[in-house]
């Protein structure tokens, strides 16, 4: 079974473009990121398709509004089996409290399994010089993460600089999935708030989101397997 700690992001506009990758990766990959681009064009039947290859799904629609309505937009979307939704930790407290209750008693209601809830806590594209924040970013990211686990969240999304301070502060069983993710050799910059799959994962990291290194190789299924290599033993 291939390594479901590797997601595979599908940044993509036509559904064409989505089938033709995971037909080439094929068995090497299990854990498919659709996110806004694809959702915002191709529309909720891409998840369906997925589903149908037996794909696991984490559905990246970064809700954030007030607490009532991302939990009615997260129930909404539970119809499609995702594996893991999500929301912006700065939505709040109550909001991510509102919304991890909800689904969980629509999915008792339903009697279906609850699909994972995950918090974004700083996006990764954000660098310590463009924060304006009163902390600094990593204390942000941790408090964002102690605020989700307290809001009955399976974990958060955050760069896998900060992996380790959020295991250390979340303990185990939570959830730290990772953007910004470069295979080794790539320019590794520490501003840019990225890591190697070995570093992110050594960290604490859960789960790895790559989409570029994969999608624009040359042979995007060696290149996954290449990053499946390089995640073997960690
Ligand atoms: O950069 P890459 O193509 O690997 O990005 C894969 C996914 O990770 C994107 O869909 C984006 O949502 C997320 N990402 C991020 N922060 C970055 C780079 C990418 O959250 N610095």
């Amino acid at each position: 079974m291939a390594d479901e700690r590797l997601i595979v992001a599908l940044d993509f506009h036509t559904f064409d473009d989505v089938k033709k990758l995971v037909d080439t990766l094929g068995d090497s990959v299990t854990f498919y990121k659709v996110g806004m681009e694809l959702f915002y064009s191709v529309g909720a039947g891409v998840v369906e398709w997925l589903k149908a290859q037996e794909k696991k799904i984490f559905l990246d629609l970064k809700l954030h509004d007030i607490p009532n309505t991302v939990a009615g937009g997260l129930c909404s979307l539970m119809n499609l089996g995702a594996n893991i939704l999500n929301v912006h930790a700065a939505g709040g407290f109550t909001m991510m409290k509102t919304a991890a209750e909800a689904l969980g008693k629509e999915a008792a209601l339903r009697g279906v399994e609850r699909p994972k809830l995950i918090a974004i806590t700083v996006l990764t594209s954000i660098a310590q010089a463009e924060w304006c924040g009163a902390l600094k970013i990593s204390e942000q990211v941790v408090d964002f993460a102690k605020q989700a686990q307290a809001a009955g969240l399976d974990g958060v999304v955050a760069s896998p600089q900060e992996a380790k301070l959020i295991r250390e502060a979340c303990g185990e069983n939570f959830l730290i999935v990772t953007p910004g993710i470069r295979p080794a050799g790539a320019d590794i910059n520490d501003q840019q708030r990225i890591s190697t799959p070995r570093a992110a994962l050594q960290n604490g990291a859960t789960h790895l989101v790559i989409g570029r290194p994969i999608r624009a190789a040359a042979n995007p299924r060696d290149a996954a397997l290449k990053i499946l290599n390089e995640m073997r033993g960690i």
